[in-house]
């Protein structure tokens, strides 16, 4: 047992650390800029889930967007390995050669179109090329057409820099694929830089090969960059993936974003890249070399085996990724007010929730406090999210069933 004093002591100085806001006399003056930088809700629903279950409530956790699998075995023995040989130094900005080298092989096989090493930015996750493609490109008032529903860290950004955010609305009667037609008519002078992402956060949605070439005749040969998010390329159920990218001159005007967190299940080792041309790639890398350094070079290593290793445990989550999905979406769809399209790839759900008669952010909040469910509202994707909400299948079968019953008991006896 501590001595009494002690104990008092202890309490003043958390009392402290508690009211230090309180405690400074000088005001916080934070940049304005600072006022336009959004956030991913998925972190904030998470913090608040671990809260209630710090309170000793049961939560089933379909909010976060990360693999529940382990990294595969090979991988992490790669890094550990590496660790043990010294890469714990610093490395060049741009990445490793031979991570460069197999990125470049393996877009090269993927996409159908031939990348060399210097096309290639090895970047801690995959956010980092949304970050940087849009501080090295977009100027104040600059216009970005970005998808909403979407990532939000799209329009988080380009707000941040002073930019006008410019929304394509993806419907879900058009399986949450832009309409061409309203495409074009958002393109015009001051459009700098056009986001696509599929297969598509949150909607599970994936482009057409038909979409993408339409997309790129909207975009015809105006000199406008295409930040093409393919994260999710390898999590895609029924359809083939293609890139912009292997487009006839589309090349020069894309930057591919993609990365390791999804595909091998590493979200926590920060690894990503993007791929661009060459003079583009080296103002991307002094955007590195003052931000990050480089990235963290045992994790590189690693990286080279999860690219060039064996695939079988890929091809294992994507098939558990879509018997969850199949489960997941039939159970959703015999709840009342819920109906829900099949995704096409990732690993969400995005339920329509509108005959529920409840707005999406109260929905979500009552599915955590009252149901112990973790989602995110569709409104943590943009003002057209509303009406929706994001189910993650990246659980366990037995939790989702778990949570199918919770939310089925909930609105029996609520709606
Ligand atoms: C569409 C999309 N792009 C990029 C990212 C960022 O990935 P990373 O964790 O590798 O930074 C995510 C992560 O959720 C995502 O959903």
């Amino acid at each position: 047992m501590f001595p009494a004093a002690k104990v008092a002591a202890l309490g003043r100085i958390m009392h402290r650390f508690a009211t230090m806001e309180n405690a400074t006399q000088y005001e916080l003056r934070l940049a304005s800029r600072m006022s336009r930088l959004g956030t991913e809700t998925a972190f904030e629903v998470l913090s608040k889930a671990r809260a209630l279950e710090r309170q000793g409530r049961s939560i089933v956790h379909l909010e976060i967007g990360e693999p529940d699998f382990d990294t595969p075995p090979n991988v992490v023995e790669a890094g550990v390995e590496a660790l043990r040989k010294g890469w714990t130094h610093y490395g060049p900005s741009a990445g490793q050669p031979e991570l460069r080298q197999a990125i470049a092989h393996y877009v090269s096989r993927t996409r159908g179109v031939p990348v060399t090493s210097d096309e290639v930015v090895v970047v801690p996750g995959g956010k980092p090329i949304i970050f940087f493609s849009i501080l090295a490109l977009i100027d104040v008032g600059d216009e970005v057409i970005y998808p909403n529903p979407g990532f939000p860290i799209y329009e988080s950004m380009i707000n941040y820099v002073g930019a006008r955010p410019v929304p394509i609305q993806l419907r879900e009667e058009r399986d949450f694929s832009p309409d061409v037609n309203q495409f074009a008519s958002l393109i015009n002078d001051r459009t700098r830089l056009i986001i696509l992402n599929s297969p598509q956060n949150p909607t599970g949605g994936v482009l057409s090969k038909e979409d993408i070439h339409d997309i790129a005749d909207a975009i015809g040969d105006r000199n406008i960059m295409v930040l093409s998010d393919e994260i999710y390329s390898r999590l895609i159920f029924e359809g083939e993936p293609f890139s912009i990218m292997s487009i006839p001159g589309f090349k020069e005007r894309t930057i591919l974003l993609d990365g390791f967190s999804k595909t091998y299940a590493m979200t926590g080792w920060r690894m990503g890249y993007g791929v661009m041309r060459p003079d583009l790639a080296a103002h991307m890398t002094r955007l590195m070399t003052n931000s990050n350094s480089c990235t963290a070079s045992f994790t590189q290593v690693a990286g080279v085996e999860a690219l060039n290793g064996d695939q079988s445990s890929v091809d294992h989550m994507r098939a558990e990724f879509r018997r969850r999905r199949d489960v997941f979406v039939a159970g959703l769809n015999r709840i009342q007010g819920f109906s829900c399209r099949m995704p096409r790839g990732a690993f969400y759900t995005f339920p329509n929730i509108t005959k529920t008669g409840c707005p999406s952010k109260k929905l979500a909040n009552a599915l955590l406090d009252e149901a112990g469910v973790a989602c995110l509202s569709g409104t943590s994707f943009g003002d057209f999210g509303e009406g929706y909400l994001r189910f993650s299948v990246a659980n366990s079968l037995e939790n989702l069933n778990e949570a199918l019953q919770r939310i089925r008991q909930w609105t029996t006896k609520n709606l």
